[in-house]
């Protein structure tokens, strides 16, 4: 690709930057290897020699195109001002929707602009019109604040619980589905389930899910917090009711970042998280109003998304799930390692969590750190008790390896 057609795909005419535009990746136009192709991948990023990251799980640091791209926005809207806010920001949202829709797999009248996941996920249990009685199920494995704030509607709305525990191993995708399916009550109105649980890295079948909870009437919200641009998939294609995602994780957005889906069969019941002065009852537009916020955040998102295009949805998937597997085969027959990902290819992409038999997640995160150099995050609960280890595109097999052989001294000496 030449960098005029190259500048044309970013879109960046509206702006009226010029080819100065400090965006081109440095590895675009060139053929590569693989093992070149990632080494040039690694070269776009700034990265601290402090430490080998192996938490990118709670969020993606940008790559430096992305990072310039942002910082250019900045400076034209500092320049701009309300003119911009005025006369662009909306039809360039617009048409930043309209990209990410085709990214993610949807109508781009079902998808919102978010700041997270959690504001998502938020916009959803606040905004279901519940009654009296209705019942909510959700594993102990999804994440914290989400079960928090269903406890709260619960409080608030008088609607009841019941918690399930996700099978670690799983023999099959029907026996995940059955833990769901044997907690469904005739009052039951919602499931929340991850698309990926975020301590694990273990991928659930939502689509069995989905298909499962409509034949009982109950409606899905997903938490996909881990999912978009980290493995490839059409959301429409899980026919799920709901579905959340942070694009500061793996899409590698600039912070501040999300998307909510909301299936057209519920966008005239549920309640929008914040209001606009006028349009009550028009699709997906009840729901986008964001008050003033880092519009400059949501620019950038077209060039998170040219990069991860640049990179290719399934070379990057590949990689993550190549990388992961790496240290996992490394580690799975030490007799003191445990490995709390399932072992099944197409359970896990990039993240996975190991724990060492002989001591807590804490303390293993901290030789982790202290004796090689290499961060990553402890996860003691829910029923897990290991490091989740999250790779990048950045990371290179050799940081893999020497995680790997840290676990394996670890392992031999505690
Ligand atoms: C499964 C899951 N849901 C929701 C969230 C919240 O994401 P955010 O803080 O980007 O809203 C996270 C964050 O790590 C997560 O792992």
């Amino acid at each position: 690709m030449d960098k005029r057609s190259f500048l044309q795909l970013i879109g960046l005419g509206g702006l009226g930057l010029g080819t100065e535009w400090p965006w081109i990746p440095s590895w675009l136009e060139d053929t590569r290897t693989d093992a070149e192709f990632w080494d040039k991948v690694r070269a776009d990023y700034l990265l601290t020699e402090d430490y080998i990251n192996l938490e990118s799980g709670y969020y993606n640091i940008i790559p430096q195109p992305t990072l310039k791209a942002l910082q250019k926005h900045i400076e034209t809207i500092n320049v701009r001002g309300s003119h911009y806010m005025r006369n662009d920001q909306f039809p360039d949202k617009k048409r930043i929707i309209q990209s990410l829709a085709e990214v993610v797999g949807c109508s781009s009248e079902s998808l919102i602009l978010t700041r997270n996941t959690t504001e998502s996920l938020n916009t959803v249990i606040k905004g279901i019109p519940w009654k009296a009685n209705d019942h909510i199920i959700f594993a102990h494995q999804e994440y914290g604040a989400m079960q928090q704030m269903i406890r709260q509607v619960a409080q608030r709305f008088d609607l009841t619980i019941t918690n399930l525990d996700i099978p670690m191993h799983p023999e099959s995708d029907e026996e995940i589905v059955a833990h769901y399916e044997a907690l469904i009550q005739p009052q039951t109105r919602l499931i929340l389930v991850s698309h990926m649980v975020n301590i694990t890295g273990h991928i659930l079948p939502i689509k069995k899910i989905c298909d499962m909870a409509h034949g009982h009437g109950v409606e899905v919200l997903v938490d996909g917090a881990h999912c978009i641009g980290h493995f490839d998939f059409n959301i429409e294609d899980l026919d799920c009711d709901y579905y959340g995602s942070s694009l500061h994780k793996w899409l590698a957005t600039p912070l501040g970042c999300g998307l909510l889906y909301i299936n057209p069969k519920h966008q005239e019941t549920l309640w929008p998280l914040f209001t606009e002065d006028y349009r009550m009852t028009d699709g997906i537009q009840r729901f986008g109003h964001q008050g003033t916020h880092p519009v400059y955040h949501d620019l950038a998102i077209e060039h998170a998304i040219t990069y991860y295009k640049a990179l290719g949805p399934q070379r990057k998937e590949e990689r993550l799930h190549a990388l992961a597997t790496r240290w996992m085969e490394a580690l799975r027959d030490h007799k003191n390692i445990r490995l709390n990902t399932p072992a099944q290819q197409q359970r896990y992409a990039g993240i996975g969590n190991v724990g060492l038999k002989t001591i807590r997640a804490s303390e293993l995160a901290k030789q982790l750190m202290d004796t090689y150099g290499i961060f990553t995050v402890a996860i003691e609960g829910a029923g897990v008790d290991g490091c989740r280890i999250t790779p990048n595109v950045f990371t290179s097999e050799t940081e893999i390896d020497q995680f790997a052989q840290a676990m394996l001294q670890l392992a031999s000496t505690a």
